[in-house]
């Protein structure tokens, strides 16, 4: 590579980081967006949920752990304790659901890694 192209990437690499992580801004952005137009109806806007009705998404070590986990029950939805979880795998494709999943993996105060389509994709059944 010439110098030049390495000197660019490297100033390109210095400022990335921040702008990127913890995740894809775009990917980001676009699930505040799905989020707050569908699941903030019960998960509210600030993710705290309602108390024995809807769980909260902040500071919730399922929402930050396991991303397979979390893929699964936005796409099947699932039927608890606390009711009835819809299912969003015929309504939002592997983008729309990495972008929401994304974002409420590090909305609030979570801080958990962001999920890539492809890995959506992969949990489809
Ligand atoms: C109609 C209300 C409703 C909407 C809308 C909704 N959810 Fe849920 N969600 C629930 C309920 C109820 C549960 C708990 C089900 C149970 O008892 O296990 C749940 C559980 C979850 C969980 C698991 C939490 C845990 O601690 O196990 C996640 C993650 C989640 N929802 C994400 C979302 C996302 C993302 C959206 C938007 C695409 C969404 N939900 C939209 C009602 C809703």
């Amino acid at each position: 590579m010439p110098v030049i192209a390495l000197v660019i990437s490297l100033i390109v690499a210095s400022f990335a980081p921040q702008a990127l992580a913890p995740g894809p801004e775009a990917l980001v952005q676009e699930g505040k967006k799905l989020f707050e137009n569908t699941c903030a109806d019960c998960h509210r806007v600030n993710g705290q949920g309602l108390p024995d009705k809807f769980p909260a998404l902040d500071r919730n070590p399922f929402v930050v752990g396991d991303p397979a986990k979390v893929i699964d029950t936005v796409l099947q939805g699932r039927k608890g304790k606390l009711g009835q979880m819809p299912t969003w795998k015929d309504k939002f494709n592997d983008q729309q659901v990495a972008a929401i999943i994304t974002y409420v993996r590090q909305a609030w105060s979570n801080k958990g890694t962001a999920v890539t389509p492809e890995a959506v994709k992969n949990r489809r059944k």
